[in-house]
């Protein structure tokens, strides 16, 4: 029995929510094990009606589950991105989940609108870190709102935060290679930008190069980032995991999302790989709050959420279940959301999967 946690929260975030527990009670159904799921009602439209998004203890409350499902954050109408996206960030720091894992990969019948991304050619695995970097919140605001104000945002980078998911990026391209993915495997990419970062990219070239040593078997390779963003379209092949900070990892996944085939197919996990937190599975598209309600998202995103989350549970062959029926789905391309050039809704994409999974 497993325990989920589940926040819709904004825009088209419940739609895909529905999906990705209608994929999950699927897959149970037929891999013996039962999943209980429960709903929390935080987001922007709490925050417009009592001030707060979510209450106090949410760490707590969140903390006795198994693992949690996040729909999508974020309507400006009602509150700014930078308040509402602390239940995101709040999340991912608090409960210590240090990889972001991000898989980039095509499945066959998809249109991408990058030419050499193929399914043959693109499979690759961003682990973005989770908890520092870009990302500390470490600043503030001087003089504001004066003429002499001043801005200061402060990146974090502890050897411990970066050595631990260089280390999981390494072990990742160890067990990879030994699937023997079609993909060129076994290596790993340091996305750097030490040219011009010449304190925290330099820092953390340098524990690459030490957790490196440690893994003599995997290739490395390095690449700035403003390169690697050209690479990943013009040779997508090259790639098999990249390891990347926090802000560079969250802009290369848009880029990765695109190779794939847009938004609608780009599934992340917040993954605190020690287990000793939940760890969080979301689609990393918004929240396209002026849909809302309409059932044109696409829950592709959200099922491969639950894939990857039931990967991390120990759940593999229920995680293969949701992974082929998406794929079969795809290739008969029977059904398809708008962004697919289909007509179909939100639930009819899903409810297609799901009798697949079944
Ligand atoms: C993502 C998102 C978030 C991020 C936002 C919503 C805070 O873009 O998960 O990639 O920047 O990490
Ligand atoms: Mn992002």
């Amino acid at each position: 029995m497993y325990r989920i946690a589940v926040i819709p929260a904004d825009g088209v975030g419940p739609e895909v929510s529905e999906e990705a527990e209608r994929a999950l009670r699927a897959a149970a159904r037929g891999h013996d094990f039962d999943v209980e799921t429960e709903w929390f009602d935080w987001g922007c439209d709490r925050w417009l009606a009592d001030g707060k998004m979510m209450p106090d203890d949410y760490l707590d409350i969140l903390a006795g589950f198994d693992a949690i499902f996040l729909g999508s954050v974020g309507d400006v109408s009602k509150m700014p991105d930078h308040l509402s996206l602390e239940l995101i960030l709040g999340i991912r720091r608090g409960f210590d989940q240090y990889v972001n894992l991000r898989p980039i990969r095509l499945y066959p019948g998809v249109s991408t609108p990058i030419r050499t991304a193929t399914a043959e050619t693109l499979d690759m695995v961003v682990i973005r870190e989770n908890t520092e970097g870009e990302y500390a919140a470490q600043g503030g605001i001087f003089k504001t709102g004066t003429p002499d104000a001043v801005a200061l945002q402060t990146a974090v980078f502890t050897h411990k935060g970066c050595e631990r998911v260089m280390r999981y990026s390494f072990e990742l391209a160890r067990q990879r290679s030994k699937l023997g993915s079609e993909a060129p495997v076994g290596r790993v990419t340091n996305c750097t930008k030490s040219n011009a970062l010449n304190y925290s990219m330099v820092f953390w070239d340098t524990v690459f190069d030490e957790v490196a040593a440690d893994f003599p078997d995997v290739e490395t390779d390095m690449a700035l980032v403003d390169a690697l963003s050209m690479w990943m379209v013009k040779n997508p092949e090259w790639f098999d995991v990249i390891v990347a900070s926090n802000l560079f990892g969250d802009i290369i996944t848009d880029l990765g999302a695109m190779l794939q085939g847009g938004m609608g197919f780009a599934a992340g996990g917040n993954v605190d790989p020690e287990h000793r937190f939940p760890s969080m599975f979301e689609p990393i598209h918004g929240s396209a709050p002026k849909y809302t309600g309409q059932r044109r998202g696409n829950p592709i995103a959200s099922i491969e959420a639950v894939r990857m989350m039931l990967d991390h549970l120990g759940e593999h062959q229920a995680a293969d279940a949701v992974g082929m029926a998406i794929a079969e789905v795809l290739v008969e391309g029977e059904v398809g959301t708008r962004d697919m050039g289909g007509t179909n809704t939100t639930d009819e994409v899903g409810a297609a999967i799901a009798d697949r999974i079944r």
